[in-house]
């Protein structure tokens, strides 16, 4: 286990065996509806799960990023910095957002917004880590991996200070690093 880790709260191998079950259900679900999801990833930190999720969607999806950031000093929802937008235009796409964590909500409720306003036919959420206890605003996402409690965790694409994305877990910070 790594220095910076406290404990470990989801294993590699949840994590794999997680994304195999919601790879088949995300595929069984578009099949119903006979569409196929663009899926856009929001950079970085949904990048370690992307890659194994789409190795179980057994669906002929493409993929794109986006890179987005909250607007300093505010806290309005839908005041998103884009700061690498998509390379195609999503009208009549359905969008499949793939992200690392659901903590207060308002980065998702952002990014679904303005998909929309930009015609998306439907955009769902599928998530790794969800928070719900930390939860600003009335968002959840449509498929999550594992709901967690209220710590600050780091690994598989989440980082503090840009590191540890790399750890192939998802553990909880050790206080000492940020206090
Ligand atoms: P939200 O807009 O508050 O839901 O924030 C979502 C973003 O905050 C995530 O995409 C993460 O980048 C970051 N974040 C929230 N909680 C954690 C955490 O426990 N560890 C690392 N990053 C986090």
């Amino acid at each position: 286990m790594h220095k910076a880790v406290e404990k470990i709260l989801v294993s590699e191998e949840q994590i794999k065996e997680r994304c195999a079950a919601l790879g088949q259900e995300i595929t069984n679900d578009y099949q119903k509806t006979g569409r196929i999801p663009y899926v856009v990833a929001l950079l970085r930190g949904s990048v370690p799960f992307l890659a194994e999720l789409v190795k179980h969607i057994d669906l002929d999806i493409s993929f794109d990023f986006m890179d987005v950031s909250s607007y300093e000093g505010t806290e309005s929802i839908g005041d998103i910095k884009i700061n690498k937008d998509l390379e195609c235009s999503v009208k009549g796409l359905s969008i499949l957002l793939v992200e690392d964590i659901v903590d207060t909500g308002r980065t998702l409720k952002a990014v679904t917004k303005m998909l929309k306003n930009k015609g998306a036919n439907d955009v769902k959420v599928v998530s790794l880590l969800d928070k719900p206890s930390r939860r600003t605003v009335d968002i959840e996402a449509d498929y999550v991996g594992f709901e967690i409690p209220n710590e600050f965790v780091i690994g598989f694409g989440l980082d503090f200070d840009q590191k540890f994305r790399n750890l192939p877990y998802v553990g909880v910070l050790k206080k000492a690093f940020y206090q």
